[in-house]
This record gives C-alpha cells, sequence and structure tokens, in this order.
C-alpha cells in the first residue's frame, strides 16, 4: 500500500497495524473430488488486507454481505488464527502468538458482536455477567470490589438505576439495554481496542442512535480506538473518522469518511453509495447498483475482483473464461435462438472455462463457423470485455477464447486515500 492517507506510515500513532493479511477457510470436499483434483479448495475470505488505525480513531469497515468484515475483525483479535500476513498491536506482532501468550493481551482489545442477545449467558445476572471478566483475568478478586467496579461501569454506559439492574436477568432487559450490558462487559478490563461488529444493527432506530452516543462517549472519555465494522453506510458516516470499503476480501478504498462520502472514487464506493436512500430528492442520483451477484469466495474473480460487475470496468481489469461464459449464458436464454444457433453454440453445458480461456470441443466441419459465431457474440459484448479478447481460434478439434491477461493492481493513492483499481494506476 502506498501513500500516506493510510496513517501505515506513522508507527508511532498506531494502535494496530495490519499488514497483507490472509484469512483462508478450507472447505470440506467430497473425497472423490480431491481424488480427481489435487486443487486445495479454499474460501478467500481475507485476501491481502492492509490498514492501521491511529490511536483514539474510529476506523469503519464497510462492504456487503461475505465480504469478509467479520473474519478481518476476529482475526485482529486472535479469535482467528490468520493464514499469513501481519497484525501489529502496540508495536508487537501478534499475528501467531500461542492462546497463552496472547491472555494478557485479550484484556486491551475487546470484540462486541451483533446480537447481544445471544452474547449473554441467560442463567447468570446482568451484574455478575459484566463483572466475570475481571475475575477470569484475575484482575479483581474481592467480591464488594468487583461489585463496585460493575456498578460504575453500569452508570457510565446508561444500565441505569443501576443496583436495581444488577441482579436482573438478560430476559428481563430490553434490545438496548442488553446491549449495553456487553459494552459495559468488554469496557469493564479497559481494552485500548474495541471491535464492534455489527454492534447496532439488531437495535430499533431510536435505540441505534443512543447506543452510537454511548460509543462515541465511551471514545472520548476512555481514549478508545474502534475497528467499526458495518454494512450499513449511514451509521459509518456518522461514526467513523475514516473508512475500508471492503469487496471480497479486498480493500478497495481507503480514506477519510468524510471525502470518501463527499466523493467516491472506486467505481464499487460509488455504486455502493448510490444506494444509500437520500431524503433530498435533488440529491437522488441514477441507481448504478452493479449487476450481476457479488462472486463466491472460494473462485474470486481474476484481477480486480469486482471487474465483472463495474460500470467502469477496463480491458485490463481480469476478463477471464467464465465472463465469456456468463455472457454466453445470458445470449443463449435470452436471444429468440435460431437453429442455428443452437447447432453452432451448442448448450452452455458444453462449454468450459479455465482461466482466461474458454472453448468448446467441436465436431463441426467447419469450426471456423463456429468460431465467427463467436466473435458476433463478443461484438455484442461490453466493450471492455470485447477488447479484452486476444483471440478466438478453432485448435484442432477446439474452439478457444482466449483473454489477455490482466494488468497487475496496486493500492495507489490518490487525493487523501489509497485505491485500489486500474483507473487510478
Ligand atoms: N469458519 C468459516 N469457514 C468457512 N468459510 C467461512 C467461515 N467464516 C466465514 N466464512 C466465509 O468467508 C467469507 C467472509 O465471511 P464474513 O463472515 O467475514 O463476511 P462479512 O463481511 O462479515 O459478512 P456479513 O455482512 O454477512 O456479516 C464468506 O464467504 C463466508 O461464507
Ligand atoms: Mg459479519
Amino acid at each position: 500500500m502506498t501513500g500516506s492517507a493510510s496513517g501505515l506510515e506513522s508507527p508511532a500513532e498506531d494502535l494496530l497495524k495490519v499488514q497483507d493479511l490472509l484469512v483462508h477457510f478450507p472447505v470440506k470436499v467430497p473425497l472423490i473430488q480431491r481424488l480427481i483434483s489435487r486443487e486445495k479448495v479454499v474460501v478467500h475470505a481475507v485476501d491481502g488486507v492492509s490498514f492501521s488505525l491511529k490511536r483514539g480513531e474510529i476506523l469503519g469497515l464497510v462492504g456487503e454481505s461475505g465480504c469478509g468484515k467479520t473474519t478481518v475483525g476476529r482475526t485482529i483479535v486472535r479469535l482467528l488464527e490468520p493464514t499469513s500476513g501481519r497484525i501489529i498491536f502496540e508495536g508487537r506482532d501478534i499475528s501467531h502468538l500461542s492462546q497463552s501468550k496472547l491472555r494478557p493481551l485479550r484484556r486491551r482489545m475487546q470484540i462486541i458482536f451483533q446480537d447481544p442477545h445471544a452474547s449473554l449467558n441467560p442463567a447468570m445476572t446482568i451484574g455478575r455477567a459484566i463483572g466475570h471478566p475481571l475475575q477470569i483475568h484475575g484482575i479483581v478478586r474481592d467480591a464488594e470490589e468487583v461489585r463496585q467496579s460493575v456498578l460504575d461501569i453500569m452508570r457510565e454506559v446508561g444500565l441505569t438505576p443501576e443496583d436495581q439492574l444488577f441482579d436482573k436477568y438478560p430476559g428481563d432487559l430490553s434490545g438496548g439495554q442488553k446491549q449495553r450490558a456487553v459494552i459495559a462487559r468488554a469496557m469493564i478490563l479497559e481494552p485500548r481496542l474495541l471491535v464492534v461488529d455489527e454492534g447496532v444493527a439488531m437495535l430499533d432506530m431510536s435505540v441505534r442512535a443512543k447506543v452510537l452516543e454511548l460509543i462515541l462517549n465511551l471514545k472520548r472519555r476512555h481514549g478508545l480506538t474502534y475497528l467499526f465494522i458495518t454494512h450499513d453506510l449511514a451509521t459509518a458516516k456518522f461514526l467513523c473518522d475514516r473508512i475500508a470499503i471492503m469487496y471480497l476480501g479486498r480493500v478497495v478504498e481507503l480514506g477519510p469518511a468524510a471525502s470518501i462520502y463527499a466523493e467516491p472514487k472506486h467505481p464499487y464506493t460509488q455504486a455502493l453509495l448510490q444506494v444509500i436512500p437520500t431524503p433530498d430528492p435533488d440529491k437522488r442520483r441514477k441507481k448504478i447498483l452493479p449487476r450481476g451477484e457479488v462472486p463466491d469466495a472460494i473462485h474470486p474473480p481474476a484481477g480486480c475482483r469486482f471487474h465483472p460487475r463495474c460500470q467502469s470496468v477496463l480491458p485490463t481489469c481480469g476478463w477471464e473464461g467464465r465472463d465469456f461464459i456468463d455472457l454466453l449464458d445470458e445470449h443463449l436464454s435470452t436471444s429468440p435462438k435460431g437453429v442455428e444457433d443452437d447447432e453452432l453454440l451448442g448448450s452452455i453445458g458444453e462449454w468450459w472455462a479455465e482461466g482466461f480461456e474458454a472453448g468448446r470441443k467441436t465436431d463441426a466441419k467447419d469450426p471456423k463457423k463456429l468460431v465467427e459465431r463467436v466473435k458476433e457474440i463478443l461484438a455484442k459484448a461490453p466493450p471492455a470485455m470485447a477488447q479484452a479478447v486476444q483471440s478466438v481460434e478453432a485448435k484442432g478439434e477446439f474452439v478457444i477464447v482466449q483473454f489477455r491477461t490482466p494488468d497487475k493492481l496496486v493500492h495507489t493513492a490518490v487525493a487523501d486515500r489509497t485505491v485500489e483499481c486500474l483507473l487510478y494506476q
């Protein structure tokens, strides 16, 4: 990553620094499939993520479902083991520390999850639950002292009247109160870093605003640093100093929240921001929500992972064989097929794609006809895709569509942020 906008060049202020983080999950595949293909099947949940967190700032991690936000959060606090990369917390590389060495660090980095109900033991009173970490970590043993600390933190997070709520069970509390209890339980350890994973997503709007206020107040009073994970752009805008936009395991844009909202640079950020509802009709822009679905993280697209859905895509962005299959599939299912089309193109199942190639075995006497037909279809493709085709040729009994290799993507400093997009390289 280049540029100073990410804060990567000011190590003195960094509470946390994440470098080239990779978290891959192995996928269980049937034995027979393993025997056929030696390829190791993994989910590329996080695939080369770098950012830093300055002391006292709130960094938002934003992106659609499945892009890897929770995996980043859980790995940072080492609930998950990174596949590779570095996690530097308070100047120390913790990416491969053993559980016993992590123990003393745990109290300085806490994580809060979306569902406060699931986070609280229904059989434990609120007071006991909040004080529990003090005992687990052997910080305070004296029962009266624990009780006093719990009452103090309950008051601070707005769980009042604290002496009455102390002996209540989670089931007696509202959703907002439960989330305050979860926050209190994390705060009682006086952490330096709080990872909040969709921490207000399940709360009603009015309660949500109050809990966000609380989060800001705690930050001011305790000099806390937050990684705030959300798919809700409005919440991130309200709360965060800087924002990292994630797409399929990568950070595609990272910079000050205000300028990202004012002028998003990455086409994905632009598309995401266009779907935020805005009350002002003059400001309502044309929706350009990316076409297609988010591809799966087992086989992420080549080059820029966003390229198949991108409005500004270039021929160099990573077009590959399966993009051609998608095009052909769309063509076959939408165009009124002539007999000739059927015969020449065959069914979609007869085509294969591997890397930057797509092809089909043809028994036609004149494969050149199929070559011409494929070229006609490509002529109707988005221009960037058509221009990415290096050749369409008959090779023996095969017809092969060959795409060019994509240009290498790097994070580039653009104005006050970093963007991973060929438009800016
Ligand atoms: N333990 C696991 N084993 C296998 N795959 C996993 C595991 N945990 C997450 N994944 C996969 O990793 C990818 C990233 O998931 P993750 O939960 O980090 O995304 P997210 O951005 O937090 O999504 P959401 O907004 O829905 O919470 C997804 O494809 C998910 O299915
Ligand atoms: Mg998540």
